[in-house]
C-alpha cells in the first residue's frame, strides 16, 4: 500500500485544460488534409521482405476500419442506444444513474469517495471549495487476484479496512461521522441514487455473492462490521463520476467516457426519451450509463479470428465484445494472439516462440505503448520488450517492424471504434454544434496517438462539426464525481 499523492494533492482541473489545448493543437495542424483511414502521425512502418509484406497486407485488411465501416457502426450504435432507452435487456443496458443535476460549480463541503475501477481501488477525501475547485487527498490500494476472484464478503471487508486505515492516517477516528460516494465501475441496475444490484462482473473480477445483490448494502454492512460511522450516500459508475466532475468546471460537458482497463460512456439524456423508466426529474434530464462495452452487432463489427480466440478464452465469452476490441485490458492480448499466429506460420521470429509469449495476458498493453513510441532506427526498445521481457530468442529488425505495425493496427482500430461510439452519442443528443467530452483512463491518457486517431476518425464521421467537439482529458474524475454526487444527493 503506498500513498501515491501525499496529503493535499489538488485536483488537476487546470492540467485537463492543458491537455485539451494540446489535442486541439495537434488537430488544427491536421486540418485541411482528409486523414486516411487508420492514418498514424509518423506513417506506417516500412516492412520489406515479400513474406513480411504479405503478412502485413493480410493484417491490414483484417484490422483496418474504413470510413464507410465507421458510418455503419455509428448507425447501428445509435439504433441500439434508442432501443436501450425503451426496454430492458437490450444490447445497451442504458442504466439511469439517478443523477439529473449536473453541478453548478458552487457546491462545497468535505466528502469521502471510494473508487473501484478495473485495476486499483482508491479512497479519497474530497474538499469541494466552490468556483469549480476541489482538493483531493487520496490513497491507492492494489487489488490482488485473490481479492478479485475470492468471496464478495472478503472484497467488501477489504474496502472497509482501507477506509478505516485512510481515516486513521488522516488523524480521524473510525467513529468520525461522514458521507461517502461509492464509484463502482461495473454494470449495476440502479434503483435509487444509493441502491443498485450488480448485473455481472467483467474486467477479470468474479467474486461470489455479489451478482444480484445491492452493492451499497454490501459496503454499508462491511463498514458496520469494522465499526465505521459512514453513510453511503451515492452509488456512481465511473463514467457518470467523470462526466459530473468535469461539468463542475466546464458546464458544456455532456459525455463522460472511460478508456482504460475497460471502456464505457455516460451522457445526458432527456427523460422524455427514457420511456422504459417511470419517473421524473426536476430538470427533465437524466445521466445515462450506456454500458457501451456490450455493443455487439456482427453486421457492422469486423471481428477477426484473433478477437474470437480472445473472447472464447476469456472469463466472460460472448459478453463485452466491444470492450474487448478497445480497452487496455485486452489490446495486448489481441496483439499476442496475432503474433502467435505469425510465429506458427513462420512469418515471425523464424517460427521461434517463448514461454512468456505463450502465457495469456503476458503481452501487456503497456508494451504496445512502448513499441509505438519507439522511433529508433533499430527499434531498440521494441527489441528490449521482445527479447528481455518476453524472452523471444532473437529478433531481426524486420520482425520488430512487423510487431510495431501490428501494434499500430490494433491501437488504431481501438481509437476508431471509440470515435464511432462517441460520434453516435453526440449525434443522438444533437450536440454537433458543440460540447465537451470528458475522457479518463490510461489508454486515452498514455497510449501514443490515441487521442489523435480518435480525432481523425471523428472528422471522417462528422466532417467540420468535429471541430466543435472538445475531447478533454479528465484525470481521476470519478472519485471527485462521486463526492459531488454525494453532495448533490
Ligand atoms: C466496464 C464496466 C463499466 C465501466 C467500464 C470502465 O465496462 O462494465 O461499468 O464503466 O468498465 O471502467
Amino acid at each position: 500500500m503506498s500513498d501515491i499523492t501525499g496529503l493535499g494533492f489538488s485536483v488537476g482541473l487546470a492540467s485537463g485544460a492543458l491537455v485539451t489545448a494540446a489535442v486541439h493543437y495537434l488537430y488544427s495542424h491536421a486540418k485541411g488534409s482528409a486523414p486516411a483511414p487508420n492514418s498514424v502521425p509518423q506513417g506506417p512502418v516500412a516492412v520489406s521482405t515479400p513474406s513480411a509484406e504479405a503478412a502485413i497486407a493480410r493484417l491490414e485488411k483484417q484490422f483496418t476500419i474504413s470510413s464507410s465501416q465507421l458510418h455503419a457502426i455509428v448507425k447501428s450504435f445509435s439504433n441500439e442506444l434508442k432501443k436501450g432507452l425503451q426496454a430492458d435487456n437490450q444490447m445497451f443496458l442504458q442504466i439511469p444513474s439517478y443523477v439529473s443535476n449536473r453541478p453548478k460549480g458552487t457546491e462545497t463541503g468535505k466528502f469521502l469517495a471510494l473508487d473501484l475501477g478495473g485495476t486499483n481501488f482508491r479512497v479519497c477525501e474530497i474538499s469541494l471549495e466552490g468556483r469549480g475547485h476541489a482538493r483531493t487527498r487520496q490513497k491507492k490500494y492494489t487489488l490482488t487476484e485473490d481479492l478479485k476472484t475470492g468471496s464478495g464478503e472478503h472484497l467488501f471487508d477489504f474496502f472497509a479496512e482501507c477506509v478505516v486505515n485512510f481515516l486513521e492516517e488522516g488523524g480521524l477516528d473510525k467513529s468520525f461521522a461522514t458521507s461517502l460516494g461509492f464509484t463502482f465501475s461495473f454494470p449495476v441496475t440502479q434503483t435509487a441514487i444509493n441502491e443498485g444490484a450488480l448485473c455481472f462482473w467483467n474486467k477479470g473480477f468474479s467474486c461470489d455473492g455479489v451478482v444480484g445483490h445491492d452493492v451499497v448494502r454490501l459496503l454499508q454492512d462491511a463498514l458496520k462490521r469494522k465499526g465505521a460511522n459512514i453513510t453511503v450516500k451515492a452509488l456512481v459508475n465511473d463514467t457518470v463520476g467523470t462526466l459530473v466532475s468535469h461539468a463542475y468546471s466546464d458546464p458544456q460537458t455532456y459525455l463522460g467516457i472511460i478508456l482504460g482497463t475497460g471502456t464505457n460512456a455516460a451522457y445526458v439524456e432527456k427523460v422524455s426519451n427514457l420511456t422504459k423508466w417511470k419517473g421524473e426529474t426536476p430538470n427533465g434530464e437524466m445521466i445515462m450509463n450506456t454500458e457501451w462495452g456490450g455493443f455487439n452487432d456482427p453486421a457492422v463489427l469486423p471481428i477477426t479470428s484473433f478477437d474470437h480466440s480472445l473472447d472464447r478464452a476469456s472469463s466472460n465469452p460472448g459478453i463485452q465484445v466491444f470492450e474487448k476490441l478497445i480497452s487496455g485490458m485486452y489490446l495486448g492480448e489481441i496483439v499476442r494472439y496475432t503474433i502467435t499466429d505469425l510465429i506458427s506460420t513462420g512469418e515471425l521470429f523464424r517460427g521461434a516462440s517463448s514461454e512468456e509469449l505463450k502465457k495469456p495476458y503476458h503481452f501487456e498493453t503497456a508494451f504496445m505503448s512502448r513499441i509505438e513510441r519507439d522511433h529508433t532506427l533499430e527499434l531498440a526498445d521494441t527489441k528490449a520488450v521482445l527479447e528481455d521481457l518476453l524472452k523471444v530468442p532473437a529478433t531481426s529488425l524486420e520482425d520488430r517492424r512487423l510487431v510495431k505495425r501490428i501494434c499500430q493496427l490494433v491501437g488504431t482500430r481501438a481509437a476508431r471504434f471509440s470515435a464511432a461510439a462517441t460520434a453516435a452519442i453526440i449525434i443522438k443528443i444533437n450536440k454537433l454544434d458543440g460540447c465537451t467530452v470528458a475522457i479518463d483512463g490510461s489508454l486515452f491518457e498514455h497510449y501514443p496517438h490515441f487521442a489523435n486517431r480518435m480525432r481523425d476518425a471523428l472528422h471522417e464521421i462528422l466532417g467540420l462539426s468535429a471541430e466543435n467537439i472538445v475531447l478533454s482529458q479528465a484525470r481521476d474524475g470519478s472519485g471527485q464525481g462521486a463526492a459531488l454526487i454525494a453532495a448533490l444527493a
